[in-house]
């Protein structure tokens, strides 16, 4: 059979198979983000695209060459977000964030969308782990968004992820900044890409993260901005480094960081491994306290990151971390005939009210083709009714690890609870070496309790 489509080129399946691996992940992002006060926010996928025009920037490779822009059937431009920051930002302003008391933190896990040259950890959608933190200039704010990056990773075990850091300053260092790069690009202006001959007079800052091999080549020797910070962003960084190095986070300093996103100022960040390929880089952030006025709102300096969730993925495989197991059934019940079949939907019923994962055959099928599919699931136990076991209340609960059997009465299974001599003939119950709660499993009841 031909299929009439593939999935398109950029995208990825996450398999049921596999799809725990990324809930530990989301858990543990957010689990990390709520210690430090960040609080779940959704924003639509798709945006008007001016807000990543003015967000992002209009002379960035994502706003020029890598948005999904289509027009709407009723005309407006419209995008499909390429990162979070601006939506974000908006829906703060938007819905009153900023009257609330300030700072405010809010996190998020989003699909993003670019269209870029896939390859390893490049992919065309993509999803984030994001933090936004607006309405605080201190230095204290930028360390400590740093030590939640790390404590996420930390929590996921993460190894060999270094961090890098760097100032770009704010407007007014910039302005001198932007003059020796216009110097020194100007005298090798034929050799640049089209897109970046445009960029000299409008941005020079975005030629140092073109991906074109020849203005990479030539960008390597300009000159690097933090030899042109003001009094107060050099303050400003040297204070960050102090609260960095109160908390022990090791960092180095790259001056080349630059970040591909118009609205940094100040702190820019960058968390690379070199386990990964070409797409090392697993988090990027930075503070940008333009970019609130620029969408509108009152000047509030704000900063936040991202990270890549399937190049951490990539990570965290590369690197054999321990990943949960996946979940697997509890209990499934064979059920032959149709008494039997009434008495396992009334259990399963039950266990899952109990909070159990009790499954039965949707497709009645044979004792031996049950007996199958519960292991290829990989029940923990299974237990066989027939009309014989319903009438005489009786029947054989499987322990799958170890084979072994134990009788339990199902005629007790009266209201939801087994009774107490059940509990104790399970007690001893073990699975895989461990003892197991057979007794919650089935919803015992000590009825002297
Ligand atoms: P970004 O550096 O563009 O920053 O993206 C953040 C992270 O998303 C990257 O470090 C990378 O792990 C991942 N990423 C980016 N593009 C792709 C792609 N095509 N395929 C797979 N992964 C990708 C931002 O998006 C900013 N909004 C971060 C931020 C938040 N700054 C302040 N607040």
């Amino acid at each position: 059979m031909a299929l009439v489509t593939k999935a398109i080129k950029g995208t990825k399946d996450v398999l049921p198979k596999d799809v725990h691996k990324n809930q530990y992940i989301e858990a543990t992002c957010l689990d990390t983000a709520e210690k430090f006060g960040y609080k779940e926010i959704r924003t639509p996928v798709f945006e008007h695209t001016e807000l990543f025009q003015r967000g992002v920037g209009d002379t960035t490779d994502v706003v020029q060459k890598e948005m999904y822009t289509f027009d709407d059937k009723g005309g407006r431009s419209i995008t499909l977000r390429p990162e979070g920051t601006a939506g974000a930002v908006r829906s703060y302003l938007e819905n009153g964030l900023c009257n609330e008391a300030l700072p405010q933190k809010v996190c998020y896990l989003t699909s993003c969308y670019r269209y870029e040259k896939p390859q390893a950890g490049r992919l065309r959608e993509f999803h984030q782990f994001g933090v936004e933190c607006f309405g605080t200039q201190s230095p204290l704010a930028d360390a400590e968004l740093i030590a939640l990056a790390k404590a996420v990773f930390d929590n996921l075990e993460v190894k060999d992820l270094s961090l890098e850091i760097n100032s770009i300053g704010c407007p007014t260092c910039r302005a001198e900044y932007h003059k020796a790069l216009k110097e020194y690009f100007s005298s090798r202006q034929d050799e640049l890409c089209e897109t970046c001959r445009g960029r000299l007079e409008r941005n020079p800052m975005r030629i140092l993260d073109c991906k074109s091999p020849v203005c990479s080549a030539i960008a390597a020797d300009a000159p690097v901005v933090t030899d042109y910070l003001c009094d107060e962003c050099k303050e400003h960084f040297d204070a960050v480094q102090k609260y960095l190095k109160a908390q022990n986070i090791e960092y180095t300093i790259n001056p080349k960081i630059v970040r591909g996103l118009d609205y940094y100022t100040k702190t820019v960040f960058e968390f690379v491994s070199t386990g990964i390929g070409a797409q090392g880089t697993v988090c990027g952030g930075g503070r940008y306290d333009g970019l609130v006025d620029e969408l509108g709102g009152q000047k509030t300096p704000s900063l936040g990151f991202a990270m890549g969730l399937e190049r951490l993925m990539m990570l965290l495989e590369a690197q054999n971390a321990p990943f949960p197991q996946a979940a697997v059934p509890d209990l499934f019940i064979i059920a032959l005939g149709e008494k039997a079949t009434l008495k396992a939907v009334e259990i399963a019923g039950d266990m899952r009210a109990e909070g159990f994962e009790a499954l039965i055959d949707l497709n009645q099928r044979s004792l031996r083709a049950q007996m199958k599919y519960a292991d290829k699931l990989g029940a923990k136990f299974t237990v066989v009714i027939g009309d014989n076991e319903v009438e005489q209340g009786v029947a054989r609960l499987k322990n799958m690890a170890n084979g072994e059997e134990t009788e339990i009465a199902l005629t007790t299974f009266v209201s939801g609870f087994y009774n107490i001599s059940l509990s104790e003939q399970l007690a001893d119950l073990e699975i895989n070496g461990e003892e197991f709660d057979f007794g919650s499993l089935f919803g015992i009841k000590n009825e002297e309790e």
